[in-house]
């Protein structure tokens, strides 16, 4: 059963047919509206969520589908004691397909294991947010109309951010891109995504920690909240909690055409005075990232009948 872990168990070509069904709902929207009919999407949510779980649901709904989960952990049965892998056995009863989200990296994997239909990875704990990826990618082919030959800078809460290491570990396999990790040293991107991806590929990429230094090269800034829930102590937290934040000032050097993204939520790191800026696009992202997740249902979907 085909399911959707890592970024990774999609390939290049996968991604660009996605990528092309998106533009097609777009386009065509009512061809769409009845495909997933008598389908259920299970949303199983154990940590927190705005866009996700809404984007899924909406998603499935616009396909012709309907959605049944739940929203936190306590309404649950794993307030009983339940595991992930007994959970996943028993939604399988009920829906045809499941998006999950876990504060415990590889609990959507063993689901997937365990599950009879297809498991999608809605983010567990600091590891990976796959579809969050999708929607990312999508935003940079819509704005500039290729992935390819991109200054791309992250920056913020580079070692727990999820949808970090997700889009760096997308993003290498596509050509002339280079890194720009801004964060505060404490938050810097972990050791294993350099040794392990970025220096056996050759990718280029540069550590900082001065946002506005960088500013000019970048074609892309992928800005992120501080994830306070995966700090041990609230003091560090609040040390680093507003390390940058992007202010209409900041941008007095950055390019024209500069791409500024966030998968949200915001905390403090974009001012609202930026919301109008052309190049603001985050919120474009969170459209973008519905259409993805209607064509991953779909191929998900087709390939567990076939
Ligand atoms: C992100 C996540 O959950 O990792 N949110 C999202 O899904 N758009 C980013 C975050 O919470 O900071």
């Amino acid at each position: 059963m085909r399911s959707l872990i890592d970024i990774l168990d999609l390939s290049v070509e996968e991604i660009d047919e996605l990528i092309h069904t998106a533009d097609d709902i777009i386009s065509h929207p009512e061809k769409y509206s009845e495909v997933c009919k008598g389908k259920k999407i299970a949303t199983l949510f154990y940590e927190p969520s705005t866009r996700t779980r809404l984007s899924f649901e909406a998603a499935m709904l616009e396909l012709g589908g309907s959605v049944i989960g739940f929203s936190g952990a306590q309404n649950s049965s794993a307030a009983k004691g339940e595991s992930v892998a007994d959970t996943a056995k028993v939604v399988s009863c009920y829906a045809d397909i499941i998006a999950m989200r876990h504060p415990k990296e590889g609990a959507p994997y063993v689901a997937s294991i365990n599950a009879s239909i297809p498991v999608i990875n809605a983010g567990d704990g600091g590891h990976n947010h796959p579809t969050q990826t999708l929607a990312d990618l999508y935003t940079i082919y819509r704005e500039k109309g290729e992935i390819k030959d991109l200054t791309v800078g992250f920056c913020g809460d580079l070692k727990f951010g999820r949808t970090v290491h997700s889009l760096i570990n997308a993003l290498a396999r596509y050509t002339g891109i280079r890194f720009v990790l801004i964060s505060p040293e404490e938050l810097a991107i972990p050791e294993y995504v350099k040794t392990d991806l970025l220096d056996p590929k050759g990718i280029p990429y540069t550590e900082t920690t001065d946002l506005e230094a960088v500013m000019p090269e970048l074609d892309v800034l992928y800005m992120t909240r501080v994830q306070k829930e995966r700090f041990f102590n609230e003091e560090d937290y609040l040390r680093l909690k507003d390390s940058y934040i992007l202010e209409p000032k900041k941008l007095k050097n950055a390019k024209e055409d500069l791409v500024i993204m966030h998968p949200l939520p915001r905390v403090n790191e974009i001012s609202v005075a930026i919301d109008d800026d052309p190049r603001a696009c985050y919120f474009k992202q969170v459209l973008y990232g519905k259409y993805m997740r209607m064509a991953l249902i779909m191929k998900l979907l087709k390939e567990a009948q076939a």
